[in-house]
């Protein structure tokens, strides 16, 4: 049986400023992904060809970062029915919303998940992908919720810094 793994999906190499954030994450929950460049608009025929390639080897999640009229996790959502992530990127001058809009509203019955534009989003769609594989995975849920704990511990420790600097 291959190996399941999350395919990170991104329109641009200019994207790869954003979408190194889900890479990374996913890196540190030990989940295994691949990472592409390929756009729903500039090679629409290899898009689509890479998700069913992809599919057919164990791929669970897609997740799709684009800028501008941001179409690929649309795109992405088309031709699978695995769950798809989708991450606004701010590379334009309307700084995201546009590819927000363009991410958000699919039509009923094709589900795209998407998350906040930009950084945050780029993590957060790795979070969730960890969430979703964690369904039938014990050990990556507790990994899960060790980063939580760690990400809780992280604020407070910054409190007491705040704390102790005011007295
Ligand atoms: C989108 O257009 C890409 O996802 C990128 O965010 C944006 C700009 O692409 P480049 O012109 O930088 O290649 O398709």
């Amino acid at each position: 049986m291959s190996t399941p793994f999350v395919s990170i999906l991104m329109g641009s190499e200019s994207d790869l400023n954003i979408m190194q954030a889900t890479a990374d994450t996913l890196q540190q929950l030990q989940i295994h992904y691949e990472i592409k460049i390929t756009s729903a608009h500039r090679t629409p025929a290899a898009t689509q060809q890479f998700i069913s390639d992809a599919e057919s080897r164990g791929c669970q999640v897609f997740i799709a970062g684009a800028g501008l009229a941001a179409h690929l996790a649309g795109a992405t959502a088309a031709h699978t029915t695995k769950p798809v992530i989708g991450v606004p990127i701010d590379s334009g001058p309307l700084n995201g919303l546009d590819a927000l809009l363009s991410t958000v509203q699919m039509p009923g019955g094709i589900p795209v998940a998407t998350v906040a534009i930009g950084k945050s989003g780029a993590k957060n769609a790795a979070y969730l992908a960890a969430q979703i594989l964690s369904l039938s995975d014990a050990a990556l849920a507790e990994r899960v919720k060790t980063e939580r704990t760690a990400n809780a511990e992280k604020i407070k420790s910054q409190d007491q810094a705040l704390q102790s600097s005011l007295k």
